[in-house]
């Protein structure tokens, strides 16, 4: 069978995988600077010269030269042909790859929608009509009409179903990519007396429309091709094919809401900008974006709803590791506004300063609370400690120093306060089965690793430790991390899970999600150390005190004696560890 794969088809293919996470399932990476590297699989090597970069999406090795692309490393690596190369990545990244016959199919539609922007385009510029007049009036000029090929759909019922008719299109795909509707037998225009944006994808492709009324009466203010074959809102990012390269070039992205805040935002000179859309960020936009840099600026609406917008795109964006910042802007409702207000320099201004997420959502937690009242407070720490919970212990830290100053509550009772009730203090013991053999990681474990994972010389502090790791995979984790520092003198997270089951870890992630470390981590894994210890000796009391009373069923007294002697060590030991006289 021969068959070929569309530009589209492999261009969507690299949109979606990561070069990166490709070559790191078989090659421990390690960041350096804005790449990657590793030892090259291609030749034998001691000294990494093999690098990944995330930004271009290629490797290169610079002791054997070898190098390539996504395709050519799978290529190589695998020893596979380009056809088989796309089949295993689109299968395993669970992409829809379409061959040949479906693709020309798609070509079609691709010329139809070039063909109608065309034609709105003309209807702009050729001559006087509402929608030059609509967008002369909100101050945008001829070249970002020409840069975002703007267009106009003028009034009239027909007039771009006449100019395909005449063409002899297929009145079935125009009605697909929803340019025209159809009602008792007649065919009319969709988009009317609109301004049209053509939504544009990364490969150049014409793939939808948005179209905004004139009148702000005029309901919906805006109109959208429908999801279709080459249209899915989710996958895209609006003017991403125009501004990718200053995106790079600047090192960070601006995402907005709307296409009016795209196109300001770029005239006035500010061109690292793209548009979700108008929905929430999806994760196929994150991963988009993170393609072309992992620095993301939330700039939505002031509203209400751009607010929680942008909450939800941080969640989405956490998700692709980004760094997250958010841009609020006060003055206007949106950047459109802002910056038609204030010019560039201010907006550039706002965005450089723009809050760190953290930040943002302890910021967003006081809506609607008197922080001057002990009530606001406290509803304040409920609506924090998730916030802060999800923090590396290191951030914790600093944020819980920030919040005592800010709003007056001791350091020591914000770490108390957000660790209670959370498994992080849960006591071990009942977390444990008997047997000692739970199935999941135990609040204890996952705090010990995340200590270790946060300061790896720590784990010298651990190999005397006994007993610690009551769960499998908790053991394991601790093997891998004993044999990587016992060789190389350090470890990450990303060559952990190199050598673990995907299973593994996604219960691993899940459980180092669950514990903040607020304070040292030398510190806390002391008081981890400390806790295990004592459940230690615990349980040995117990044996010893069960022990005792048989004795004394039995009128044993020489063994009664021994043992006697042995529980008083055993609480000797324990009160040295801190630990409260145990109380049978
Ligand atoms: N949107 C949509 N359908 C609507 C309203 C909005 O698809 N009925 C999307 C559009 O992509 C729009 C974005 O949501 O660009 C943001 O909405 P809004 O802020 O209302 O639009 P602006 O682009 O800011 O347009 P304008 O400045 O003209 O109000
Ligand atoms: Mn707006």
């Amino acid at each position: 069978m021969s068959f070929s794969y569309s530009k589209e088809s492999i261009e969507e293919l690299r949109s979606q995988i990561d070069i990166v996470d490709v070559i790191g399932r078989v090659v421990q990476l390690k960041r350096a600077g804005a790449n990657f590297k590793g030892l090259c699989p291609f030749h034998n090597e001691k000294t990494p010269s093999f690098v990944v970069s995330p930004q271009k999406q290629i490797f290169t090795c610079f002791g054997c030269g070898a190098s390539g692309d996504l395709l050519g490393f799978v290529k190589r690596y695998y020893n596979l042909d380009f056809s088989e190369a796309v089949e295993k990545l689109a299968g395993e990244y669970g992409i829809n790859i379409q061959k040949n016959v479906y693709n020309d199919d798609r070509e079609k539609y691709y010329e139809i929608n070039r063909e109608a922007a065309r034609f709105f385009y003309r209807s702009m510029t050729e001559s006087a009509n509402a929608g030059y007049t609509y967008m002369k009036g909100r101050q945008i000029e001829d070249a970002t009409i020409a840069k975002f090929g703007l267009g106009y759909a003028d009034e009239k019922w027909d007039s771009l179903y006449c100019y395909f008719q005449e063409k002899g299109t297929d009145e079935k795909l125009l009605l697909e990519l929803g340019l025209i509707a159809e009602k008792g037998g007649r065919y009319y225009d969709k988009f009317r007396n609109r301004v049209m944006f053509p939504i544009i994808n990364t490969s150049g492709r014409v793939i939808g429309f948005g179209g905004r009324a004139l009148e702000s009466a005029a309901a919906p203010k805006y109109l959208n091709s429908p999801e279709n074959r080459v249209f899915q809102k989710k996958n895209n990012l609006y003017a991403l094919n125009l501004t990718r390269q200053d995106i790079g070039k600047e090192g960070s992205a601006i995402i907005v809401e709307g296409y009016m805040d795209v196109i300001s935002l770029y005239q006035a000179g500010v061109k690292n900008v793209a548009a979700s859309l108008g929905t929430a960020l999806t994760d196929n936009q994150a991963k988009l974006i993170s393609r072309y840099t992992k620095n993301v600026v939330l700039s939505y609406d002031a509203d209400a709803a751009g607010q929680k917008a942008a909450l939800r795109g941080i969640e989405v964006l956490r998700g692709q590791d980004c760094r997250i910042r958010v841009l609020h802007v006060t003055d206007g409702k949106d950047p459109d506004e802002y910056i038609k207000k204030n010019g560039r320099e201010a907006f550039v201004k706002l965005a450089a300063e723009a809050m760190p997420y953290v930040d943002y959502k302890l910021e967003a937690a006081k809506r609607d609370l008197d922080m001057n009242s002990e009530e606001g407070k406290l509803d304040y720490m409920k609506r924090i400690k998730p916030v802060l919970n999800e923090l590396s212990p290191v951030e914790a830290d600093l944020y819980i120093k920030k919040i005592a100053r800010e709003v007056g509550i001791a350091e020591g009772a914000i770490k108390l306060e957000i660790s209670g009730n959370t498994k992080s203090t849960r006591p071990v013991s009942a977390e444990r089965k008997a047997d000692g053999q739970q199935d999941g990681l135990s609040a204890t474990e996952a705090t010990v690793l995340k200590c270790l994972l946060t300061e790896p010389p720590l784990t010298e502090d651990i190999l005397a430790a006994e007993n610690i790791f009551g769960c499998q995979l908790a053991r394991r984790v601790a093997d891998i991390i004993f044999e990587l520092y016992g060789t190389k003198g350090d470890f990450d997270l990303a060559q952990i899970n190199d050598l673990l089951e995907p299973a593994e870890s996604e219960k691993l992630a899940a459980a180092l999600d669950n514990v903040v470390i607020a304070g040292k981590a030398d510190e806390v894994l002391t008081e981890c150390l400390q806790n295990n210890t004592l459940r230690l000796l615990r349980e040995r009391e117990k044996r010893v005190l069960d022990l005792l009373s048989l004795a004394d069923e039995e009128a044993n007294a020489d063994s009664a004696r021994e043992l006697t002697l042995e529980l008083m060590e055993i609480q000797r030991e324990m009160k040295a560890h801190g630990g409260k006289k145990h109380v049978k």
